[in-house]
């Protein structure tokens, strides 16, 4: 065993595993761009579609990514370089490495409000606030765009810490407690939400479908916000298998974090569409639905003003467990394959993110200069990645894992070499090797179509 190697990381526990996976699923994607995409799409019938996604692609998705990655015990690049020796198959971990870069860079903008967010909500500025107060309160904030850039680097330079330590200490340990914790407030702004007065209007929003409005828009923004929501089609969780231990089960973990992740998304809408409605908000508010939304609710509610701080906090936390898990992707590669030590690869993604990454947040303010063709750097690094290219990762390795690593490996990895049962694995290996290669290219090509 070569030096590297005895070095790597690991996650402790199997509850450790579980916690930074879901914790790297869990993020402002299902508390911000799930509503967000939802509202855009029609509603219900985007939840539909997305459950859909969900349970039929990112279940095989998910455990094509774990098992390529414990197998190879490499990083994104890496584990195809082992698994698929002198191949173009590596160009699926640069395209994953890529991927991450540009997420973590408009990411790590919207991460940035939730601490300006934390601090408007210790300092009381929601209390008493009607909508259209609250609307222009978060366009000034916007507007400013360089203390956006600040909290963006402030964020960055958090999660680089937190990367730099490790991953035993510094990942498993944070996300353990918190994920929970977040479910728990969030039950609680359910609560609050559904029982808003005209709540009803957001509750038939988000359940009874309208059918007509799937169209090849809806199924791609459903895909990406699938991907997207699960980490899913950058090697996040390849890179995150590969810290996994040899007699952990795969399979579980692959079904607890998809569920975990669909069920907080859920809750999100649940919480945001009764109260949008009731305060008339427009669906297709896009980022203003759920920072303008959230602390409305608060307001409403007893013992509000200390809810919302803890909201927030858990809000950047979130996102921080998967910030972590975008800049292991790429600190991964670098320290791996380029051989740059750890500490040096931290900082240079991190400096080069948050050089990417202020375009995106600049391109927020009103009158940028950063907008190509009406849309603004932001929407351009979102679309790219979630609808392009984690569709075309995670196609490509449902591929890889179906038809070149092969039914065989495969059973090895998801049985760990015979020693446990995974009686789903017959047909999640015939999802992986035809049904989702397929289903993706189809929701991906109308999508493009449209
Ligand atoms: N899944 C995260 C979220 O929903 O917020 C975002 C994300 C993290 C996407 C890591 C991709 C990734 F590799």
């Amino acid at each position: 065993m070569s030096e590297e190697k005895k070095k790597r990381d690991g996650f402790g526990s199997k509850i450790g595993i579980i916690a930074a996976a879901a914790g790297s699923a869990i993020g402002l994607g299902n508390i911000y761009r799930f509503p967000c995409e939802l509202g855009n799409n029609g509603g219900a019938a985007f939840l539909l579609v997305y459950l859909a996604v969900v349970i039929f692609l990112g279940i095989p998705v998910m455990l094509s990514e774990l098992v390529i990655g414990r197998r190879s015990q490499s990083n994104a690049v890496g584990a195809f370089k082992k698994l698929a020796p002198k191949s173009a198959w590596s160009i699926v971990g640069y395209m994953g490495v890529l991927c991450g870069f540009i997420i973590f860079a408009f990411y790590s903008t919207v991460s940035g409000w939730t601490l300006e967010y934390i601090i408007k909500a210790v300092s009381n500025s929601f209390q008493g606030k009607d909508l259209a107060a609250m609307e222009q309160d978060f366009s000034d904030f916007h507007n400013m765009g360089w203390r956006n850039v600040m909290w963006q680097a402030i964020f960055i330079f958090l999660t680089g810490f937190v990367v730099f330590k490790g991953v035993q200490n510094g990942i498993e340990r944070y996300a353990k407690i918190l994920m929970p914790l977040l479910l728990v407030i969030l039950i609680v702004l359910g609560i609050r939400s559904v029982t808003l007065p005209g709540a009803s209007e957001g509750l038939s929003f988000l359940f009874s479908p309208d059918f007509s409005k799937i169209d090849g828009k809806v199924l791609i923004s459903a895909l990406g916000q699938g991907f997207f929501s699960l980490s899913l089609g950058m090697g996040a969780l390849i890179t995150y298998g590969s810290y996994i231990k040899k007699k952990d089960n795969l399979t579980s973990t692959a079904f607890s974090v998809v569920l975990a992740d669909t069920l907080i998304a859920v809750l999100a809408g649940l919480v945001i569409f009764p109260a949008a409605f009731s305060f008339g908000i427009r669906p297709t508010a896009g980022m203003g639905l759920v920072f303008n939304t959230i602390p409305m609710i608060f307001n409403q509610m007893t013992g509000g003003y200390i809810f919302c701080i803890i909201f927030f906090v858990l809000l950047a936390i979130a996102a921080l467990t998967s910030t972590i898990s975008l800049l292991e992707v790429v600190v991964a590669y670098l320290s791996e394959e380029l051989h740059i030590n750890r500490k040096w690869s931290t900082v240079w993604a991190c400096v080069a993110t948050l050089f990417i990454g202020s375009f995106a947040s600049l391109s927020l303010m009103e009158n940028t200069p950063f907008a190509i063709g009406g849309r603004t750097v932001f929407d351009l690094m979102d679309f790219v990645s979630s609808n392009i290219l984690l569709p075309l990762g995670g196609v490509l390795i449902v591929i890889f894992v179906g038809w070149r690593l092969g039914k065989t490996k495969f059973f090895e990895e998801v049985t760990n070499e015979g020693t446990i049962k995974a009686s789903l694995k017959k047909v999640i290996f015939f999802i992986i090797r035809y049904l989702a290669p397929i289903a993706i290219m189809i929701v991906f090509i109308s999508g493009l179509i449209n």
